[in-house]
């Protein structure tokens, strides 16, 4: 399959890496702002057609275009590249605010046969389908669900810069750059929770450093730590009973233990690329034309990201492109 980026930071190399590694995709077009990080961008990976003209990018032959700018662009490139008839692979968060989620569905109404899918990598680790299959065999009692990095352009913004990633202009934050992966998590392995509150602590800037979400649940309750200012290194775990799944982060995924009188390692094996699983289910379901397997991970990230949205409904966090 031909296809095309837009973003050229070092999140698009990996993809391009990944995507071509399985000899399902070629990279055909490169989007960027300025010529010249286009064709830099092709100088380092393969050789394409560069376009800074939006229309004329999604006017190319490309069939799938992979969508990895600031979150707050995200829905509006989906809708167009849709409109355009090209599948869509979008970053994570795919919608900023839920009310996006209506404009890509009458998209691809209006488009059938047009596959969109979030790039949410760790839902494809096949680590993530260990804790999934435990989580339904299990009577749990709860969950800790942790993954808090120290972001580099946390340097920018205490320099008193703009980075995209902790401004309200596009989306920013702790809940939407990693808290999304906890939420995929708790939606995908615990359900749709009852009630979700977050609590921030904001920047100056208007968005969160860092927070702590508690889900609910009929018969136990889900935290979720989610940070950019600070490192942690504490495990994520399910408690059942006297046992404990206990692994890294549900978003690296590269060590699952059950912890009973001796620990048991439940880790299976995973290739280095870290969106190697994604892009090889992406390109299956594409190719097979597989809309059960398009629908159910479609219906997955709607739930998510209205969970999302009632986690920031519950918070002063307000984006340049939310709705009235
Ligand atoms: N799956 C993962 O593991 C993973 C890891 C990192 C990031 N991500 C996701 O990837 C996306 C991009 O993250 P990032 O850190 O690379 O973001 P970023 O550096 O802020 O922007 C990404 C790209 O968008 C373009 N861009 C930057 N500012 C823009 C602006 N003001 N208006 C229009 N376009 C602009 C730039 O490309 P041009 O200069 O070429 O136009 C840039 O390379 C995010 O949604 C993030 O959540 C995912």
């Amino acid at each position: 399959m031909k296809l095309g980026i837009i973003g050229t930071n070092w999140i698009t190399a990996q993809f391009v890496e990944a995507a071509t590694a399985t000899g399902q995709y070629t990279l055909a077009a490169v989007y960027s702002r300025r010529a010249a990080t286009a064709e830099a961008f092709i100088a380092s990976t393969a050789p394409a057609t560069a376009y800074t003209d939006m229309a004329a990018f999604l006017a190319s032959d490309v069939e799938v275009v992979y969508i990895a700018s600031p979150n707050g662009l995200h829905a509006e490139q989906t809708v167009a590249a849709v409109n355009a008839g090209k599948h869509v692979i979008v970053e994570k968060p795919m919608v900023t605010h839920p009310s996006q989620l209506a404009a890509i569905e009458a998209a691809k109404a209006a488009h059938p046969g047009v596959f969109v899918f979030e790039a949410a990598r760790h839902v494809y680790d096949p680590n993530f389908a260990v804790i999934r299959d435990f989580a339904a065999t299990h009577p749990l009692s709860g969950a800790t669900l942790a993954y808090a990095k120290y972001s580099s352009r946390y340097d920018d913004y205490l320099a008193g810069k703009d980075p995209n990633i902790f401004s309200p202009r596009f989306g920013g934050g702790a809940l939407m750059d990693l808290g999304v992966y906890l939420v995929y998590a708790a939606v995908a392995w615990f359900g749709v929770p009852t009630h979700a509150v977050y609590l921030p602590h904001l920047l100056a800037s208007g968005v969160d450093g860092d927070g702590v979400a508690r889900l609910t649940y009929p018969e136990f309750d889900v935290t979720l730590i989610a940070g950019k200012a600070y490192n942690s290194q504490l495990v994520s775990e399910l408690y059942t009973g006297r046992q404990t799944l206990s692994f890294d982060s549900p978003g690296e995924l590269n060590r699952v233990t059950l912890v009973d009188d001796t620990p048991h390692e439940l880790t299976r094996p995973k290739d280095a690329n870290p969106m190697a699983d994604e892009v090889a289910f992406f390109a299956e379901a594409i190719q097979t034309h597989d809309t059960a397997a398009e629908a159910a991970q479609w219906a997955l990230a709607k739930q998510v990201h209205t969970v999302m949205g009632q986690l920031r409904a519950s918070t002063a966090i307000h984006f340049a492109n939310d709705p009235e």
